[in-house]
């Protein structure tokens, strides 16, 4: 009866706050307490560029003197908000957070300012609330890139929009960018917009039954698709393929995923956009280091999240096609000669 006591009374407090000190002094759960100690917070695992922004991520603060713990929440709201809550804890100087949900994760950012920690997002911004730095690429250019090439393979008729997940902030602006392109040639009649939704949590599976019911419903009647990622594109794909129009329609991606290398060297995929991890990941973790360190960083632009212009650092987002693969992906060592043409 006595431990139910106790716990109802500790619960409640633990739920709410995330306390990093132990009588009054802030606790760090690292072996040297000098060192700068980073949480990175991941949303999911499931897209394999996230695995790459893990390691060189955290190679760079190991490079720089500091520790690092990485968490990846499998897409779940709830557990990104305890993983948050458990850095605080273990006295992280800082968080660095990929949301899941641009919106819930907002309460990160609250929980981690109560015990002065800086939130930087990155690549994909957190929405009202107070963050303190956001680091990605630009991508409306992104959508911009993927829609003006489909449009050089494609230049009219029934195109399909197949974006991202709804709560990833990443995915509305995907979408505007190739709507900045299509809508002059919407306006026109040129391009008939036939489906334009959402993929709930990017899922290939569920890009694919939409794609298949969709191409049911219009009894093939597809010319062009673009597709917001690689993952959504596989998926697209396959359904194009059942329908036996793989290779005749064009579809676009992103990420620059093996597979989806593969696929344009096969014709099944038109495109997909290379953004360099590396970069992302190094800068992110120089960026967490330096403030983390209480440095002052510069940035060269802001963006507004609803609530605050975030200091923002946006890296540039390339095109890939057949064409210049080499001088890309192999190029940046991002995948192996052998790896790109086994
Ligand atoms: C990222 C994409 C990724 C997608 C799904 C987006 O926020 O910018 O690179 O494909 O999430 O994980």
């Amino acid at each position: 009866m006595v431990l139910l006591i106790v716990s109802a009374l500790i619960i409640p407090a633990c739920s709410n706050t995330a306390d990093n000190t132990s009588n009054g002094r802030k606790v760090k759960l690292i072996k040297n307490e000098d060192q700068v100690y980073v949480g990175f917070l991941i949303d999911t695992l499931k897209d394999a560029r996230w695995y790459r922004d893990k390691k060189l991520f955290e190679k760079q603060v190991k490079d720089l003197g500091g520790e690092v713990k990485t968490l990846a929440a499998n897409g779940l709201d709830d557990v990104q908000i305890d993983q948050a809550k458990l850095l605080i804890e273990e006295g992280v100087d800082i968080l660095v957070v990929v949301p899941h949900n641009a919106e819930i994760a907002a309460k990160i950012v609250t929980m981690a300012h109560k015990s002065g920690v800086k939130v930087i997002s990155y690549d994909r911004l957190i929405a009202n609330a107070n963050v303190d730095y956001y680091i990605s690429f630009d991508n409306e250019k992104v959508g911009e890139l993927q829609a003006k090439e489909i449009l050089k393979h494609q230049p009219e008729g029934n195109f399909a929009y197949v974006g991202g997940a709804e709560s990833d902030h990443n995915a509305i602006l995907f979408r505007q960018g190739a709507m900045n392109v299509l809508k002059p040639l919407i306006d026109k009649g040129k391009v008939k917009l036939v489906y334009d939704q959402y993929t709930n949590e990017w899922d290939p599976e569920t890009a694919k039954k939409n794609m298949q019911a969709l191409l049911k419903k219009r009894g093939n009647k597809i010319d062009a698709v673009i597709a917001a990622n690689d993952g959504t594109a596989g998926g697209v794909i396959e359904a194009l393929d059942t329908a036996g129009l793989a290779r005749k329609v064009p579809v676009s991606g992103q990420d620059a995923e093996l597979p989806a290398i593969h696929r344009i060297l096969k014709g099944t995929q038109t495109m997909t956009v290379y953004k360099p991890i590396s970069k992302i990941a190094t800068e992110a973790a120089k960026l967490a280091v330096h403030v983390a360190e209480g440095k002052k960083v510069t940035t060269d632009t802001t963006i507004n999240n609803g609530k605050i212009n975030v200091p923002t650092i946006l890296l540039e987002p390339i095109a890939v096609t057949k064409r210049n693969i080499k001088d890309t992906v192999i190029q940046d060592k991002f995948y192996t000669k052998q790896e790109v043409y086994q």
